[in-house]
């Protein structure tokens, strides 16, 4: 049986994507900091899920610890899907919650990988979770488009390096879906034209097919989200970013 670990596992994308992987008869652990929530995963999942990690991965003991277990417990995929963000303009988010965001999203994604990636083998997998914000920037969001943008950068590199090892490595980039996310950054789900927001079982399924397709280094979720990001290919950088800021939820905030 493959063993995959899935972190930010207690909600949203990463809740659905590990569903979706026991579905496709993966043996799962499940990270993410709210234990109860993580239990009551594990037991819809049943025998497919092997075990839960309560884990912060803004923590740098919590996020050793996971390092350390990947080096110890043989996984054949690992999804990095732990991340947040903060709507607001840049100098009014408390700068502890941004350097937070950039340990979470870059810091324990890094290392996860590394610990991952140092014993990976042919077959294996690395999916990175992004965002269609790696591909702009934010006004209102600057430092968690930053930490996106670095992602799928990263992800991409090493796409290349482990290409010939039979490893893959892509980041898969989400546009606004349907989770916690939004609140809990600060807005909601409804700042977004609903024709734009993804249900997450629209996201984990694309998740699974890019998975099981193995081919591309980065992956645009949702196919209004590839035709808006084709749009934005024709405006100059600072159309863009004006644009961006108009329509941020985080530039809204007094
Ligand atoms: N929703 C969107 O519109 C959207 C769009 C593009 C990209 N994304 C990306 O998709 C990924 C999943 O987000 P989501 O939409 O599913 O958001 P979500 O519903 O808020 O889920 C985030 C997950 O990460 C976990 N998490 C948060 N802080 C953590 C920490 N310090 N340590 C360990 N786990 C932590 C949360 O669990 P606990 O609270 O239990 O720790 C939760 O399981 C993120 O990387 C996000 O940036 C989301």
């Amino acid at each position: 049986m493959k063993k995959a670990i899935v972190t930010g596992a207690s909600g949203g994308i990463g809740k659905e994507v590990a569903k979706r992987l026991a579905a496709e008869g993966y043996l799962l652990t499940l990270v993410a900091r709210n234990e109860e929530k993580l239990g009551s995963l594990q037991d819809s999942l049943g025998r497919n899920c092997h075990q839960i990690l309560p884990l912060d991965l803004t923590n740098q003991e919590d996020i050793i610890y996971l390092s350390e277990h990947l080096a110890e417990n043989k996984y054949d995929l690992l999804v990095n899907n732990a991340g947040t963000g903060t709507y607001g303009k840049f100098i009014e988010i408390p700068l502890e919650d941004q350097l937070e965001t950039m340990t979470l999203n870059m810091e324990a994604l890094v290392t996860l990988s590394y610990a991952f990636l140092k014993h990976a083998k042919s077959g294996d997998a690395l999916i990175n979770i992004g965002s269609l914000l790696a591909h702009s920037s934010l006004p209102g969001g600057a430092v968690y488009a930053a930490t996106k943008s670095f992602v799928a950068n990263f992800s991409e590199s090493l796409w290349y390096e482990f290409k010939n090892k039979g490893i893959f490595v892509a980041g898969f980039n989400p546009g606004a879906a349907d989770s916690d996310f939004h609140s809990n950054a600060g807005s909601q789900t409804s700042a977004f034209p609903k024709f734009v927001v993804s249900s997450v079982q629209q996201v984990a399924t694309e998740l699974i097919n890019a998975l099981n397709a193995r081919s591309k280094p980065r992956i645009v979720q949702g196919f209004k989200n590839r035709l808006m990001l084709f749009g934005f290919r024709f405006l100059n950088r600072k159309a863009a970013v004006n644009i961006m800021g108009k329509i941020s939820p985080g530039m809204t905030h007094s």
